[in-house]
């Protein structure tokens, strides 16, 4: 029950934050026919009810194929891109009628038995996509294979607007009348682009926990891409993680790729501060910028722990609220991961290191050493050229950031009175001899 209370507080903030937002979210055909469907189409209520608009984009692998192999057509690939003769388009047309189906009657099902019962959703689809042929590549004809031409926004926008979730399917038509077929990746990485959309999510078929284990799970679109150029990595995934490079390329936020196997996969990256999957983003994902007074909550509660133990010196909430303006932070979707404090003793050009403090489930990943180098800077820049720090257990890792131990003789006269023998610090002091160049930009 705790547990619940815990995350149900947790999650606060991505319910505020994802409301009104547009997300597109891409699956596969093999859920659709799998036992995990309702749950994901209970998911994606929530998620609707919640008031995010959300654009659905389906796959139709396992059913084209089995519509094709009862046809005895053999469909080949050139160029990665697949040749769909005249032949094959009933196979198409029953594929994407079928799944189309299939995803409407789950969601028109009311969730019986869940505790979205009676949260019927309203999809609209429709002629929003209009393709092109691939036409003719190194003499090869694609015939009936598309490319995205545009999608109507306007349509789409207005059905999100009044609602209705939209459902997009892997077909597109020309001018003229013609249906062609389009990768759902593509049509999920245009929607994504075209709408400006907020997220592009897409839900992996492959467990992405062998590749990605023991790695970071967010990405700037360049790692993405040489991740993607690894052994192992199989072309079915590759389209997906293009996809989500491209969107975030072109403006997409974020992106994502999720495990789809792993139960409430979708809620558990969107509602925790982790999340389980890869986040493609081009953005600054962890922000560093000056505490302010709203901020004292969020950093009583990361340093009192290290007060309790005697690592930090105590502060009250009032002498926080009074030294606010010398905080600076690190903060991830609205939570602070770590904090310091600059002092500044002017008149002889000397600063105080302190209170610099990371999260436990950060440390490590040099967030400590982020925002040193912030602090070296600001000092610099404000005119400060050498540093101080007093500390009882982290002498070796100041020390490891150039700082040389000293007496209490050496501290600025005002620090010296200040000096508390009973807590018996240790002095650490650097000497500034150029502005430090500081690794993430204060937002
Ligand atoms: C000290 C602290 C701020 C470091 O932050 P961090 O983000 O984990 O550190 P970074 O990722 O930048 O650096 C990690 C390195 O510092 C080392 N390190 C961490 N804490 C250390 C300590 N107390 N003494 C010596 N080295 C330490 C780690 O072993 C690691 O070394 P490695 O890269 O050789 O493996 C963090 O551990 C913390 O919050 N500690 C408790 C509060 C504290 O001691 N504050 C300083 C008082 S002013």
């Amino acid at each position: 029950m705790d547990q619940f209370v815990k995350w149900f507080r947790n999650s606060t903030p991505y319910i505020n934050a994802h409301r009104g937002k547009t997300f597109v979210v891409c699956f596969g055909g093999e859920v659709v026919i799998s036992p995990d469907f309702p749950a994901l189409v209970q998911d994606l209520t929530l998620l609707a009810s919640l008031g995010v608009r959300l654009v659905l984009v389906h796959g139709i692998a396992p059913q084209f194929r089995q519509r094709l192999d009862r046809a005895r057509i053999a469909l080949v690939e050139h160029a990665d891109v697949p040749v769909l003769p005249v032949a094959a388009l009933p196979a198409l047309k029953e594929a994407i009628g079928a799944t189309r189906l299939d995803i409407e009657a789950g969601f028109s099902s009311g969730l019986p038995q869940t505790p979205m019962d009676g949260a019927a959703l309203r999809l609209v689809s429709g002629n929003f996509l209009i393709a092109r042929p691939v036409g003719v590549r190194d003499g090869v004809d694609h015939h009936h294979s598309g490319e995205i031409r545009r999608l109507e926004t306007p349509a789409i926008r207005q059905a999100l607007q009044q609602g209705a979730v939209v459902l997009l399917s892997p077909i597109g038509y020309s001018t003229t009348g013609e249906a062609f077929f389009l990768s759902c990746e593509s049509v999920a990485m245009q929607a994504a682009i075209q709408l400006g959309a907020d997220k592009l999510i897409f839900l992996e078929e492959e467990d992405a926990a062998a590749v990605t284990a023991g790695r970071s799970s967010q990405l700037d679109p360049a790692q993405a891409e040489s991740r993607t150029r690894e052994a192992g990595f199989s072309p079915a995934r590759r389209q997906a993680w293009m996809g989500c490079i491209q969107a975030c390329r072109s403006g997409v936020p974020r992106a994502h790729l999720i495990p789809r196997g792993q139960e409430g996969a979708l809620l558990l990256e969107l509602f925790t501060r982790d999340g389980i999957g890869t986040l493609i983003t081009a953005g600054t994902y962890d922000v560093v910028r000056e505490a302010t007074i709203d901020d004292i909550g969020g950093l009583l509660a990361l340093i009192a722990p290290l007060e309790a133990q005697g690592i930090l010196v105590h502060r009250s909430r009032e002498q926080l609220e009074l030294e606010i303006a010398n905080f600076i932070l690190m903060e991830r979707d609205q939570t602070i991961l770590a904090c310091a404090a600059l002092y500044t003793f002017p008149g002889e050009e000397a600063g105080e290191i302190a209170c610099v403090a990371v999260h436990p489930d950060y440390r490590e990943l040099g967030l400590g050493h982020d925002l040193l180098a912030h602090l070296e800077q600001r000092a610099w820049t404000r005119g400060l050229r050498w540093l101080f720090v007093l500390t009882t257990q982290t002498a070796h890792w100041f020390i490891e950031h150039g700082y040389r131990p000293a007496r209490i003789e050496d501290l600025p006269v005002a620090r010296q009175a200040l000096y508390n023998f009973k807590r018996n610090s240790k002095v650490f002091i650097k000497a500034l001899s150029a502005a430090p160049a500081a690794r993430r930009p204060i937002a």
